[in-house]
Order: C-alpha cells, then structure tokens, then sequence
C-alpha cells in the first residue's frame, strides 16, 4: 500500500504557482519517513559538494566528508588525482580515517591491513593462510568525484548525469569570478538543531534579513534570477560587497575582470539539494547543509579569495571582519531556524509564500520532484 505522505495529492497547494500556493506541510520537516526517503531519493541520487580541491594539495592530503551516505575519504593520490573512497576497510569495515590530515598509506586502526593513496591494498598482516585471497579484489570502494573550477563533488551511487550537465549553466554563469584561480582560506562548523530544508530555505531569501539580522547585516533586498540546471538562486544587489558587516572598514578589492552582472551584487544560489554558493564581489563563500536526521543538520561554511587578494599585505587581519560577518550572521540565521524547527512540531496548517520567496519555493518543489510517488 502506498505511504500517504508521499502521495501528490497532498501537495497540490505546493506545486501552484508561487503567489497561490501553500508552504510545505509541517510534516516535512519532522517525519522520520520524509527524512529517510530524502536521503534516498535526494541525497544518494545526486552530486554533493564536499569542499575545495586546492584543501588538498599535496599526495597523501585527505579530508574525510561526513555525508549522508556514510563517511568518504577524498584522497590526492601520488599521480595527483583527486579520489574518493568510501571510508570501510574491506577487511572487517572499520572506519579508517577522521578529520583531515597528511598520509603516506592508509593503515586500518583494527588489523592494520594498509592501502596505498590509489585505494590498493599493500600490507595484509596474518593472512597468509587464508586460501583463494587475492588482495587486489580488495581495494577500497571508489565512488565517482568530479569536479568543476576548484569545487569537488561525490555522488554516492551511479550518476545518470555528468557533474557537468547536472549544474547546467551555472558554470557559465559565474565564469568571470574565476573560481579555478581562488583559494581556500578557512572554514567553520555549525550543529543546528533544525531540518536542513529550513537551513536551505532560510538562506535562499532576503525577507527575513530586516527582521532576523536588523541590527548586523540590515534589509536587503534580493531579485530572482535565472537558472538552468539543478540550481536556483536569487541575487542582491549593492554596490558594496555583502561579504562585510555594513560599515566594516578596508573590504578587500573587487575581483579583476567581473563582468558587468557579476559586478551588480553578490548571487546566493543553492545546487540542490543543499549546497549555498556565494559570488560576491570580492570572495566567494559557500554553506554546505549536511542532513542529520528529521531535525538536525551540521553545517560548513567555507571561504575562498583570489590569490592575488590573499597575497595583499594584511590579509590575514583584513580578512577578520570577514569571518566575523558569517560568525555572527550564520548564528543569528541558525537561532530561528532551530525556532522554526520548534514550531512545526504542532499540527499546524501550512503557510503562504510571499513574493520574494520565490527561491524557497522552488526549492520545495524541485525536493517534491525527487521525494513523491509518481
Ligand atoms: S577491519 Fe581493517 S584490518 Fe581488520
Ligand atoms: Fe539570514
């Protein structure tokens, strides 16, 4: 018998037109069965962001991406290659790597069984016995990574659509920041007691930015714009870049060569399902949310600046009010979500869209695409 919560039916409110139609049911952001058919269908059927190939420059450099899926080592080999691998010994599947670090091989914490930076096994310890063992059937899993102008993406099954085809023209789109050219400067790390589509949500609209950041960032105001692919995003527009607190002083220079749209403001776009790329003028930063069950998400927020920004003098303490803006911003952004995650728990009857949250909207039906019966 089919589950009527994912019944289309129910969400014919949803899928109107922006200006007719009803918020997500409540039932979204709490159901245990929603989340996991999420993670099924939105999270293991997709590309996900999982950081920044210049995080890894040397061979033997790793992170591990906690993901939806299960842990994933991203891995540079000798050759230089980027690999992810899942993070299982083939032995008895122990976890093999935490955090990010520097290794010559990947040696297993329970027999010591050691892989090579190309997934190989090298070193077997105590099964020389064991008959019919061939090591060279046990190398780690490799899943597919891609990767586009410095962002690195897994996905955990078989993608039916190429990294490239599945961002459309976003590429094309932001091509003048020259993202291949900028470098990673820092990241932070968030938990948040909320559901992920309310992180995503949150940040794809500007309506609540005069209420919720009054007294940090101020009202601003945002305009759609247009997207082909599997993105969305909504752009605002200012003179000064948004990557400050307004009144920061010594912003860094706009980056060389924008061009003329990409110099009107910063674009706060979302690869669905839950990866925030920021194109401000100056930097880019991005807001990766990280599903962890119906009502609670990690968060990564990380930055990146054009070389010849970091090579400024001082950049390392200009570079502070940076941090400070999505410091404070992100916790006054994550405080209302976790209030917006409190009141979905009463039985209430969902809402109404304004016109400027015509991103949320999207996002809602682009998750109602992926989740509902067909
Ligand atoms: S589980 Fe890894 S060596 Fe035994
Ligand atoms: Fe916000």
């Amino acid at each position: 018998m089919s589950n009527p919560l994912f019944d289309p039916e129910r969400y014919q409110a949803v899928r109107k037109p922006l200006l007719e139609a009803a918020t997500l049911p409540p039932a979204c952001y709490t159901s245990t069965e929603f989340f996991e058919r999420e993670i099924e269908r939105v999270f293991l059927r997709n590309w996900q962001f999982v950081g920044r190939e210049e995080q890894l420059e040397a061979p033997g450099d790793y992170f591990c991406y906690e993901g939806p899926g299960g842990s994933v080592i991203i891995m540079r080999t000798a050759e230089r290659q980027l690999k992810a691998y899942a993070n299982s010994c083939r032995h008895r599947g122990s976890r093999l790597l935490t955090g990010a670090g520097s290794c010559k091989r990947i040696v297993c914490p329970y027999h010591s069984w050691s892989y090579r930076l190309d997934g190989n096994l090298s070193n077997t310890p105590g099964m020389q016995q064991t008959r019919n063992f061939d090591p060279a059937e046990y190398a780690l899993l490799e899943l597919p990574l891609a990767t586009w102008d410095g962002f690195v993406f897994i996905h955990y099954g078989s993608p039916l659509a190429s990294l490239t085809s599945y961002l459309g023209d976003m590429p094309d789109r932001f091509a003048s920041h020259r993202c291949a050219d900028m470098h990673h400067v820092g990241s932070m790390d968030f938990d948040i007691n909320a559901n992920w589509k309310l992180l995503a949500e949150n940040a794809l609209e500007a309506y609540h930015t005069g209420t919720v950041h009054r007294a940090t960032l101020g009202q601003q105001q945002a305009s759609a714009i247009e997207s082909d692919g599997n993105w969305t995003g909504l752009l605002v527009e200012d003179e000064r870049s948004v990557a400050t607190l307004p009144g920061a002083t010594k912003p860094f220079p706009h980056i060389d060569g924008l061009d003329g749209g990409a110099r009107r403001g910063a674009f706060f776009t979302m690869v669905f399902p839950s990866t925030q790329l920021v194109f401000a003028q100056d930097c880019m930063w991005w807001l990766a949310f990280h599903p962890v069950s119906a009502d609670h998400s990690r968060l990564t927020l990380g930055a990146c600046f054009p070389q010849s920004t970091i090579d400024l003098a001082g950049f390392d303490d200009r570079v502070k009010s940076y941090f400070e803006r999505w410091r404070v911003a992100t916790a006054e952004d994550n405080a209302i979500c976790e209030a917006q995650q409190d009141g979905q728990k009463l039985a209430r009857a969902p809402g109404r869209f304004a016109a400027s949250e015509f991103a949320v909207h999207a996002l809602a039906n682009w998750v109602l695409d992926q989740v509902l019966d067909s």
